[in-house]
């Protein structure tokens, strides 16, 4: 039997926000015996990401949290982007620990590229426009990114929200993140 290890990562920049809501919805339906790592993006800041692969030769530095998120992005077998819709797309922090990927696979010994294939990639978000085509930025964002790492792609779980809570009003949503890790 195959045990599956959940990461989610989130990415709010406000703490109890719609995201996490509705990815705790979604998790309280995972089946007893999978792992759960809950991380906030916010709590493990990443410095500024600098693209070095054409220039030194330097491998990144893998300290401190990028440490820390390197381990339990490689560790987990599902990956979970939990993270508000900001302009479209997906928020600061969570961009930054994707652009971190980049340096990740340049990180020698990791072995970035081939222990990501194969992980499967969601994505969870909150957003405050009733038209969940706006979306479609961060759904891009994440999509094409599974498929580059050649991960499987889970898919978005949207919710209407604006203020903290509201996504609880979005019976739509409650609904659907009561399948969407089956
Ligand atoms: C910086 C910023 C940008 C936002 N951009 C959008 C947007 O492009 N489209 C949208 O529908 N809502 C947008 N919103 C609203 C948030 O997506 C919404 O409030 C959501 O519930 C926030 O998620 P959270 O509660 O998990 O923090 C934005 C909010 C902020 C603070």
């Amino acid at each position: 039997m195959t045990t599956r290890d959940f990461l989610f990562l989130l990415g709010s920049s406000r703490t109890g926000g719609n995201t996490e809501t509705l990815a705790r919805l979604a998790a309280e339906q995972l089946p007893a015996g999978t792992g759960q790592r809950w991380l906030d993006l916010r709590d493990l800041p990443l410095p500024d990401f600098e693209d070095r692969r054409h220039a030194d030769g330097r491998p990144p530095t893998l300290t401190g949290n990028s440490a820390t998120l390197l381990e339990a992005t490689l560790t987990a077998t599902d990956v979970v982007i939990a993270s508000p819709l900001y302009w479209y797309s997906v928020s600061t922090s969570t961009k930054r620990y994707l652009d971190h990927w980049s340096g990740w696979l340049e990180a020698p010994g990791a072995d970035f590229r081939r222990r990501m294939a194969g992980k499967t990639l969601w994505g969870v978000t909150a957003l405050a426009d009733d038209d969940p085509a706006v979306a479609e930025p961060l759904a891009g964002t994440l999509r094409n990114s599974a498929r580059y790492l050649g991960m499987r792609w889970g898919g978005v779980l949207l919710g209407n929200g604006s203020r903290p809570g509201d996504v609880l009003t979005d019976t739509e949503a409650a609904a659907r993140a009561k399948v969407f890790f089956s």
